[in-house]
């Protein structure tokens, strides 16, 4: 019974060879196969067996084939390959031996070696097709071009098959691709618009062989099986933490010119890990196997990703790795890398159902174990009144409840679905998933195997197997978008980016790694739990300590001066703003805040939302120095980057938050919708005296502040409070408080950092009160303190 599936395969696949059994069949058109790097790694490992696969499932249901390796070797060589790995092709497990030999022969003579190299050659495998088809009297179906070949070479294939090589009108186009797909958002979307100049997204079907794993691609329908138990569950309330996990014992030897330029962010997380964190984490379509419904969600979770910052990562590089650079990529002893050869990721996902709960990514070579695994691990929110040993595992809450979807190999050895019996007993398709048998020993996750309601699939099956078959059924939910992989690329390039010169952990490798790559994390922040033992990479020069320049930085223009480490820094303002608030509560009820947009304050946000827990929200009224004239859920927008970095994590009254009205009437700062005199109103009327009690001012390299710019008199002086004004970039439109309101505020911060802004502030302390040339030079409050909050990158270069 168990093996009907496998039985009935066989005997349609040996239909197709009896010709009157063929003409028995409906027949539905031939289809080509041309592998593209038939010969390479890839191919000769998964890709053939898996059109081996192909033909015994489909052969027998009424489509002819034909299999064309190609690659540029020569012929002769090119055949003497491809025969072998024909040869060591393997059948399902139960086949007779004389039969599967049977199946490999009928396998062995639909399949050919041809070169393929120049435009002609294109056109020559077309006539080819064109000529077998008509010669078997045949109607064609269409062409799966599978490209095995490095990104370099796409683009010239790409041509000649658009060229030379489609197939004619009614019957379809498939072109397969293999990651990697760009190195970077930029490169990407380059590939993306070079690809798409000969192909429809339609026709290309990007691999991301993790979607071919069993257990991965068991994610969405578990979820949709298990929606009635796990419609509670499956949110912030619930679940404690996710890790996403993929550990591999083999290092990048022989690999090192691909892995040098991705790393393992670009080999691993960027594609495989995001993928399944989508699956996770995105909204459940009502139709899972609408493949535009699963894209539309896995979108929507891409954009609510908190983005990545320098402390969202640890990294690390096994010990031999760089001498294995030099070696294959002919590197002078100077030469260091400082490729990631390991990565964990702390990720979070700003919206309703997982706002706070840890997303950790993590992937590294030459580690412990191979294993690789996602663990959903649920909040303990039970208290047991019995002693705990009274406990039954299948119905205490007090015991670890956790989903796990374990993807192979590890102390398990091979793919399965595990469910905490205490948490409820979860649905699968039991024609293709089995309970696994009891392991007497085992341990997983801090619980004996018995604890879990554990399935494993019925028949284990090779992702590429699976991904050749779903290409050919044009299920294109397991492949990736272009958007899917361009969203995917906008949340890592930033980390990628702040990641270029940092000097990874070094780690020997295997088992010896001890304790060295654990990680801890807090907030958005991670690091390792251990301190660095030694350097052994050397770091950029060694930077001055803050200790170095104590003796600076009492004042700059007359006003206090508060000069520190970035991170410092903001501490101290973040320190600062909250006694004042404190202050102001306490005497007044309330506390008026003005704050400035621009990528400075993003940090001061982010300070403010995390640590700070007495801070009066409540009673804290949040205005705008400035605004863009874009509408307010622009990403430009300056109320989007407060509301993306603080309002979102504490508790303001909805009517405490005061955006400026820059979109009025379906316009933008239009005169004629006086905008700027309804803030200036609002000011009025609910500031007392119009004073605010801080406001947090930046300085641009130009000398602007807020959007007050050099050479343009508006908003210097006179009674307006609140003024229209242009930009020298764009968006050129802006609003912003004038310098009489700032100057009457009580307290004024103005927050410089980065080298870039060490000349103008260099340039700045020297000037006198010049606010046509220098606006932030007008910022004298009346009777308020000013207060100068530098970095040493600003202050010192
Ligand atoms: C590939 C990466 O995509 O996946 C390799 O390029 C990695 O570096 C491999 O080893 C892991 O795949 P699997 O199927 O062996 O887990």
């Amino acid at each position: 019974m168990k093996h009907a599936g496998a039985w009935n395969m066989l005997t349609a696949a040996v239909c197709v060879a009896l010709l009157g059994c063929l003409q028995a069949q409906e027949l539905q058109g031939h289809v080509s196969v041309i592998l593209l790097g038939a010969t390479g790694d890839l191919a000769r490992k998964y890709l053939w067996q898996g059109l081996f696969q192909l033909y015994l499932e489909e052969a027998g249901k009424g489509h002819s084939f034909r299999f064309h390796g190609t690659a540029l070797t020569n012929t002769k060589q090119g055949q003497e390959i491809i025969a072998k790995v024909l040869e060591s092709l393997s059948c399902p497990r139960d086949t007779a031996p004389g039969r599967c030999a049977e199946l490999k022969a009928q396998f062995q003579q639909l399949s050919e070696y041809r070169r393929l190299k120049t435009p002609e050659d294109y056109l020559a495998l077309s006539k080819d097709i064109e000529a077998w088809v008509q010669h078997e009297g045949l109607q064609e179906a269409g062409r799966i071009f599978y490209f095995s070949v490095p990104p370099f070479a796409y683009a010239d294939i790409a041509r000649s098959i658009n060229s030379s090589c489609r197939p004619g009108p009614g019957a379809w186009l498939r072109v397969v691709l293999e990651k990697p797909f760009g190195h970077d958002h930029r490169s990407a979307q380059q590939l993306a618009t070079e690809l798409g100049s000969f192909f429809q997204e339609e026709e290309m079907y990007r691999v991301d062989h993790y979607l071919g794993k069993q257990v991965v691609a068991q994610i969405l329908p578990f979820r949709d099986q298990n929606r009635k138990a796990l419609d509670g569950l499956w949110n912030r309330h619930h679940v404690e933490r996710v890790e996403i996990i993929m550990k591999e014992t083999v290092d990048a030897e022989g690999r090192t010119s691909f892995y040098e330029e991705y790393g393992v962010i670009g080999d691993v997380l960027q594609n495989h890990l995001t993928e399944i964190l989508m699956l996770v984490a995105m909204e459940l379509p009502l139709d899972i196997s609408s493949s535009e419904a699963v894209l539309g969600h896995k979108l929507q979770a891409f954009r609510a990703l908190r983005g990545l910052q320098r402390g969202s990562a640890v990294v690390g590089q096994y010990q031999a790795y760089r001498g294995q650079v030099r070696r294959e990529l002919q590197k002078p002893d100077s030469f260091h890398s400082l490729t990631p050869t390991f990565a964990g990721i702390l990720v979070h996902i700003d919206n309703l159902r997982w706002e706070g709960v840890p997303f950790i990514l993590m992937s590294g070579k030459a580690l412990d174990e191979r294993v690789g695994y996602v663990r959903i691990l649920f909040k303990d929110q039970a208290y047991c009144a019995q002693s705990e040993k009274r406990w039954v595992p299948a119905q205490s809450h007090c015991l670890p409840q956790q989903i796990i979807f374990y993807i192979g190999h590890g102390e398990l050895g091979g793919p399965a679905v595990l469910v905490s019996r205490n948490l409820f007993r979860p649905s699968l398709p039991s024609a293709s998933w089995k309970e696994v048998e009891g392991q007497p020993g085992l341990r997983l996750f801090g619980r004996p195997l018995s604890d879990y309601y554990a399935y494993s699939p019925v028949r284990e099956q090779d992702a590429y197997s699976i991904l050749i078959s779903h290409i050919f059924h044009r299920r294109k939910d397991s492949f990736i978008a272009m958007e899917n992989l361009l969203a995917s690329w906008v949340f890592w390039t930033p980390l990628l980016d702040s990641l270029a010169h940092e000097v990874p952990r070094l780690y020997p490798g295997g088992a010896e790694n001890g304790h060295l790559l654990d990680f801890e994390f807090s907030g958005s922040h991670v690091s390792f739990s251990q301190p660095p033992l030694e350097q052994l990479v050397p770091g950029p020069d060694s930077a001055p300590m803050p200790s170095d320049f104590q003796v600076l930085g009492a004042k700059y223009r007359d006003s206090p001066l508060i000069s520190a480490w970035p991170e410092e820094l903001i501490a101290r303002l973040a320190g600062d703003i909250e006694a004042a608030a404190v202050r102001a509560v306490r005497r007044f009820g309330e506390f008026h805040l003005a704050l400035s947009g621009g990528s400075s304050p993003v940090a001061l946000f982010q300070q403010l939302a995390m640590g700070h827990y007495g801070f009066p929200w409540a009673h804290t009224h949040l205005w705008l120095v400035d605004e863009r004239c874009v509408p307010l859920w622009d990403p430009e927008s300056n109320f989007q980057g407060l509301q993306a970095h603080l309002l979102q994590h504490v508790r303001v009254p909805y009517y405490n938050i005061h955006p400026m009205p820059v979109h009025r009437r379906q316009r933008l700062c239009a005169e004629e919708d006086q905008g700027a005199q309804a803030y200036a109103e609002e000011i009025s009327t609910l500031v007392t005296n119009s004073s605010f009690d801080l406001v947090l001012l930046g300085m641009g390299t130009d000398g602007h502040t807020a959007s007050l710019f050099p050479q343009s008199p508006v908003g210097l002086d006179g009674e307006q409070l609140v003024v229209l004004t242009t930009s020298p970039s764009s968006p050129r439109r802006r609003m912003s408080l004038s310098l009489p309101v700032i100057n009457r505020a009580r307290q004024v911060a103005v927050l410089v950092m980065g080298r870039m802004k060490r000349e103008i502030a260099l340039l700045v302390s020297r000037v006198g009160r010049e606010p046509r040339k220098w606006p932030i030079s007008g910022v004298r409050p009346d009777s308020g303190q000013l207060v100068w909050y530098m970095d040493y990158d600003a202050f010192l270069g």
